[in-house]
């Protein structure tokens, strides 16, 4: 670009880009647990939650879509950063404000978000070694012993044990109480094996710096030479590793059921909460409201086009989404497993479970904690490049001066993030841990914040010339589609999603 501040090379390029900001931890985690949540998955007459999925693509289709498409199109038009192209747009007002609202939020998403990404590293690791098939020899049988009084609510140790040598009398073969055993132990040792990780407050801090540091060498690349090359890369390879996946749990028996489970509508019991909690994911999963499509557009030469691109993007982050939630259902569904737990965890102790229960289990887990790893770095990618925009455009300073600064920032804000799982598990000033506070705070206030502003700025605030001239490939009934939609629908979804928040209808 003219200006310096360096362009997407090509369109392919920027489609992969954002599309590597959307596929993330929110895709292979957050969804497959909510669709799982809703669905009813733990019970046998689980209704299923094609509800959940069917108002999940809607929001994605009437609000998320065109609040993208407004994102893009406020940071081409500004050229800028989020800050910069409010300014640049509506000089000497206050919209500059929810500019940098998204700068702030990027840089304190990417502080907890870069902790739960170096746990893939060691996933990665810890799969390939082959950890998790020890289960066998490493689980006592006393630990299987607690583990079942405390499935099933037993106390005192005393009627644990006669409770629990009943249990085992009732099997009427050894090799039947042997298998049962097997599967307890498979269901302990990934959870042991996570909560020794996790309670490791060097090793927290360790990866937290390694993931801080390998977003860090992509983003000094630059634009073309870092962000778009690697994830020209890591894209096709997350794609390629996804497929061959869904292709091997298609051949499973629970495979029909996954789809089912999925897809079949059956709003029967579709509860407020839910609808509200698929407009939260929408909007997380695409990496809306706080600027990384804004400063990616910002790169997007004129010629490009936003309506296809922002479709293409949306498309691949849905279908990565369902994707993960099949691979994941198929193998529950076939092995008749639970997933277990709640909260974050789950991608690091239910994985291992479920795929140890194929052949080839042991390659398939490696191959998803690299998916989840490469996800995670095109996610963490984007969110650095806001912080390091904002710094070059307005601070003046180089990118390598700005990747740096930024980056140790961002590292020190993590590291109380890091050992909110140890040292400072206590440590809950707002009621919730450091961790879990940052994220609740980004998630449901600031990404939803500055989604309802960019609504506004583009629906309301923007000139039709302004907004047509960004726009040259939509048809008039398109146009006309997408702009009450930025702007009646998106913000009205948003402020639903603030009052069921404030009533506590929706919770973290
Ligand atoms: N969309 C990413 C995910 O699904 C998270 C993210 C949110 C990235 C906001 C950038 C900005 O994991």
């Amino acid at each position: 670009m003219a200006n310096g501040r360096g362009a997407w090379k090509s369109k392919i390029g920027f489609v992969l880009a954002a599309a590597g900001s959307a596929v993330g931890l929110g895709n292979l985690w957050k969804f497959p647990y909510l669709t799982y949540r809703f669905g009813g998955a733990e019970s046998s007459e689980g209704k299923g939650a094609g509800g959940f999925v069917l108002i999940c693509l809607i929001s994605v289709v009437a609000v998320c879509l065109p609040l993208m498409v407004a994102e893009i199109l406020i940071g081409r038009r500004g050229g800028r950063n989020p800050v910069g192209s409010f300014r640049t747009l509506r000089p000497g007002t206050l919209w500059s404000a929810v500019g940098f609202l998204g700068v702030l939020g990027g840089a304190l998403i990417l502080s907890y978000y870069s902790v739960v990404a170096g746990w893939t590293i060691e996933y990665v690791w810890k799969a390939a070694l082959g950890q998790f098939s020890e289960y066998g020899e490493k689980v006592s049988d006393e630990e299987v012993r607690e583990k079942w009084c405390t499935d099933n609510k037993v106390k005192g140790q005393a009627e644990c044990d006669a409770l629990f040598s009943k249990f085992l009398d009732g099997f009427a073969t050894t090799e039947e109480r042997e298998r049962v055993l097997l599967e307890k132990r498979l269901e302990i040792y990934p959870q042991r094996l996570f909560a020794e990780f996790v309670g490791s407050p060097g090793k927290q801090i360790l990866y937290l710096a390694v993931f801080v540091l390998l977003t860090a060498l992509v983003v000094a690349g630059g634009i073309s030479g870092g962000i778009e090359r690697w994830n020209r890369i890591l894209m096709p390879l997350l794609l390629a590793m996804l497929f061959f996946l869904v292709v091997s749990v298609a051949s499973l028996p629970g495979a029909g059921k996954a789809v089912d489970f999925l897809f079949r509508p059956d709003f029967s019991l579709l509860s407020v909460e839910e609808v509200l909690w698929a407009i939260g994911q929408a909007f997380f999963s695409l990496s809306l409201g706080m600027g990384a499509l804004l400063t990616y557009g910002s790169y997007l030469p004129r010629e490009a086009r936003i309506l296809p691109a922002s479709a293409a993007i949306a498309g691949l982050d849905t279908l990565v989404a369902l994707a993960a939630a099949f691979v994941i259902f198929g193998t529950i569904f076939s092995f008749g497993l639970k997933m277990g737990g709640q909260g974050i965890g789950n991608l690091f102790t239910a994985i291992p479970v479920i795929f140890m229960h194929v052949t080839g289990g042991h390659v398939l887990t490696v191959i998803f904690y690299c998916l989840a790893a490469f996800a995670a770095l095109t996610s963490t990618v984007s969110l650095l490049e806001v912080v390091v925009a904002y710094l070059i455009d307005e601070r003046k300073v180089t990118r390598k001066k700005a990747v740096i600064l930024s980056a140790v920032a961002i590292f020190f804000v993590g590291v109380p993030c890091a050992l909110s799982f140890n040292v400072l598990q206590g440590f809950r000033p707002l009621g919730t841990t450091v961790f879990e506070t940052l994220d609740y705070f980004c998630s449901n206030l600031i990404l939803p914040v500055g989604g309802f502003f960019i609504a506004v700025f583009v629906g309301w605030v923007l000139t039709q010339e302004e907004r047509t001239a960004e726009l040259p490939e939509a048809g008039a009934t398109l146009y006309r589609f997408w702009l009450f939609s930025v702007r009646f629908v998106a913000p009205v979804a948003i402020v639903a999603l603030f009052v069921g928040l404030l009533l506590g209808k929706v919770s973290g």
